[in-house]
């Protein structure tokens, strides 16, 4: 456990960076915790580090990762595979665009949440899909079957605006039999994806 200091101290202290290596123990135990047991693994974290078509920002607070978010950057042809989602008129628009960048996994420790890590995250991410040019950016929004969803306002921060939902969206987007074992309602999955976007150009 971290030593907790004052809001306003931890704040200040936090800084992003791009993960390395070294940060992967510390995030497979937040993705873990917060993303659930099978979501992320280390090969994802190390496949990510030196890519082209994707980056992951570390947030750190005394020395250790704090939070994480993971994105990728892909075009029309990719769409299918990476976001999964039925046919609409909001699938159309993406298959419209040539450079999709993807807010596709965020979190940060329980004990930190709520202090702004999350948006310096988020933050630090569009400033990266801004500076390789993407034409839109997305996320599928985790919404809980409790209705709540955690990374709205992070991301309306950010100018995404949400668009259709998805139910049962987390069982095809992990291996595991049986679906995804979710930290809210357990294996399977019973939690809905919400598309959010922001057209860039
Ligand atoms: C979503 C998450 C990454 C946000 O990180 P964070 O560091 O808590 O974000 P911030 O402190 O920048 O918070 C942004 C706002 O979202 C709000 N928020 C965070 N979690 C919330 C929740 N569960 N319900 C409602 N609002 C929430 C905060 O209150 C805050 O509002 P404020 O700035 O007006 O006080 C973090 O809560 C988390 O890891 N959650 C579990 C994993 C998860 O849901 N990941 C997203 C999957 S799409």
């Amino acid at each position: 456990m971290f030593d907790m200091e004052n809001n306003m101290d931890i704040r200040s202290s936090i800084r992003s960076r791009d993960l390395i290596k070294e940060d992967i123990p510390d995030a497979l135990e937040v993705s873990r915790e917060e993303l659930g047991s099978d979501y992320l693994t280390e090969n994802d974290f190390l496949g990510i580090i030196n890519s082209d078509s994707a980056f992951c920002k570390a947030a750190i607070y005394k020395g250790r990762l704090a939070g994480f978010e993971m994105c990728r950057i892909f075009g029309p042809e990719q769409a299918d595979g990476m976001l999964h989602l039925p046919d609409s008129p909001d699938k159309d628009h993406f298959l419209s665009k040539k450079k999709i960048g993807l807010f596709d996994s965020v979190a940060v420790r329980r004990d930190l949440q709520g202090l702004g890590i999350g948006t310096e995250l988020e933050s630090s991410c569009l400033r990266e899909f801004t500076s390789r040019d993407v034409d839109i950016i997305c996320a599928m929004a985790w919404k809980s079957v409790d209705g709540t969803i955690n990374a709205k306002k992070v991301l309306e921060r950010m100018g995404l605006t949400p668009h259709i939902e998805v139910p049962n969206y987390w069982n095809q987007m992990v291996d595991s039999p049986g679906g995804h074992d979710c930290p809210v309602c357990g294996r399977p999955c019973k939690c809905s994806a919400v598309l959010y976007y922001k057209d860039m150009k």
